[in-house]
């Protein structure tokens, strides 16, 4: 088996950037090279003072400060890197299609194409390709072929080992990972890459699947995990009309060890770049197998994860006597979780541009995100003109601001922080009625309701 000396990653985001700098951590010896077309964002990950890395996650400076410059390189030099690469990771991002066949569903593959083509196009020696982003089931068939049929005569060895860090806990979940998956078809390329993570991760906890089912196994986990989110969601909506509490459900049910305890929090409705995404991906490959049925359980997940978010927007409308016409809505948190300033199909954007329809006037506070990236969200979605986003929507950099002279507050993200505020002090400085609409069940109903506060949350 061939020793791996350098490992290059293409894509230096939300996945590349921990995972590489934890794997460079672990193994002293491995030169690791991540590279990325985006100048801006590899100047952020070579930024001497570490709190401008371009990824909020705890503890990840630490690991960046450890290795970088030791073994650990980021560079823009995409061909150089390949060259010179033992082993390459594919990291880019495969968001869904936005046009053509498959649009809204498919996953748009044209940066892993790109990728295969640029190897091929600059390998002249043999090359482990390992597949880090998430992609449809037998991707690798198709980089096979584009990296046998462009290249220069060499030999490539494809792996599928795709990454199941969670944002917010990417580097604790890296450090101790429930299981590594490596798909392959090559014992030896194989062998190569569980030598790598062999470096911190017990050799039990690494799985070795054929390819398919690797690439599978990661649109099944994030569907799964999806899957268990919508459920507890759709049982919360039940419990308002009911008057039992989802909370006191979750508990009674997650206490059975078949069920388990996790993912069964109430919500506002599930983020991120990657659950949507890969649900309808899973979606569309069904249907495009012609297993209808299949398709349209999974599509379910989706579909209640939209009426969640609209549920809660109209709530608010609704209590606050119909009308949020010219009044001020505090938002606490704009990430789609806590400890990450990624706001991909976070929640708060779709709540937002449902009040902003009514012309409520927004102020948004969230410890990590900045302005411009809130403003960015909306004006993708492209309801209303990007002037208009701006008159209706203040982003600030103190809470107490936001929420001074508020009619309501929305908790959209489950910042610890928020729990710490002087709640007291707040209603003080608010409009009255006050009303909190808690869309991560953060606060507790007791303390609010006693200082005053209209309290609603989901579920109760
Ligand atoms: P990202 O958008 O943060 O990073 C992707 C990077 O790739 C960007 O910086 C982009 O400039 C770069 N890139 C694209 N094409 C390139 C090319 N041809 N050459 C060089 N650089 C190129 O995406 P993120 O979140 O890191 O996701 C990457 C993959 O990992 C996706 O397939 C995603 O589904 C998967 N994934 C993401 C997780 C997450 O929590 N974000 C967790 C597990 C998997």
């Amino acid at each position: 088996m061939k020793e791996i000396k350098k490992i290059t990653c293409i894509g230096a985001g939300y996945v590349g950037g921990p995972t590489m700098s934890v794997i460079a951590q672990k193994n002293p010896n491995v030169i690791v090279t991540v590279v990325d077309l985006n100048q801006a964002r590899i100047d952020a990950w070579n930024d001497a003072d570490l709190e401008n890395l371009p990824v909020y996650e705890p503890g990840l400076d630490a690991v960046v400060a450890d290795a970088r410059g030791r073994n650990l390189f980021f560079s823009t030099d995409v061909e150089k890197a390949i060259d010179e690469a033992d082993m390459i990771f594919i990291s880019v991002n495969t968001p869904t299609k936005t046009y053509g066949k498959g649009k809204g569903q498919a996953a748009d593959l044209k940066y892993i194409e790109l990728c295969a083509r640029q190897i091929a196009a600059v390998a002249k020696s043999d090359k482990i390709v390992v597949e880090k982003s998430t992609l449809p089931v037998r991707t690798a068939a198709a980089l096979k072929s584009i990296l046998d049929n462009t290249g220069n005569g060499v030999n490539f060895h494809i792996l599928s080992n795709p990454e199941f860090l969670a944002e917010g806990t990417a580097i604790v979940d890296l450090h101790n990972p429930d299981r590594v998956l490596i798909g392959g078809e090559d014992s030896a390329a194989i062998e190569a890459l569980v030598q790598v993570y062999e470096a911190w991760v017990p050799r039990e906890r690494i799985l070795t699947t054929n390819l398919w089912s690797s690439e599978l196994s990661k649109l099944v986990a994030n569907a799964f995990l999806a899957q268990r989110v919508s459920s507890i969601n759709a049982i919360s909506e039940l419990c308002e009309v009911t008057g039992a509490n989802v909370d006191e459900v979750s508990r009674a049910i997650g206490y059975d060890s078949r069920i388990g305890s996790k993912f069964l929090k109430a919500s506002v409705g599930f983020g991120g770049s990657c659950f949507q995404k890969d649900i309808l991906n899973l979606v569309y490959i069904a249907r495009s197998y012609g297993l209808t049925a299949v398709a349209d359980y999974w599509e379910q997940v989706i579909i209640l994860n939209d009426h969640q978010k609209a549920r809660f927007a109209e709530n608010i409308i609704q209590t606050m006597y119909n009308t949020v016409n010219g009044k001020n809505i505090a938002f606490l948190g704009w990430a789609f979780k806590k400890d990450t300033n990624d706001t991909r199909e976070s929640a708060a954007i779709y709540v937002a541009d449902h009040l902003l329809e009514e012309e409520a006037h927004i102020v948004v506070y969230d410890p990590k995100v900045p302005a411009e990236q809130i403003y960015k969200d909306l004006d993708y979605l492209g309801t209303r003109s990007s002037e208009d986003n701006r008159r209706l929507v203040t982003v600030v950099n103190d809470p107490y601001e936001a929420l001074q002279g508020a009619h309501a507050v929305a908790i959209l993200t489950e910042w610890d922080e928020f729990r710490t505020y002087d709640w007291a002090k707040i209603r003080e400085e608010m409009k009255k009625p006050a009303f909190v609409f808690d869309g991560r069940k953060l606060l507790k109903r007791d303390q609010l309701t006693s200082i005053g506060f209209d309290y609603y949350a989901i579920g109760e």
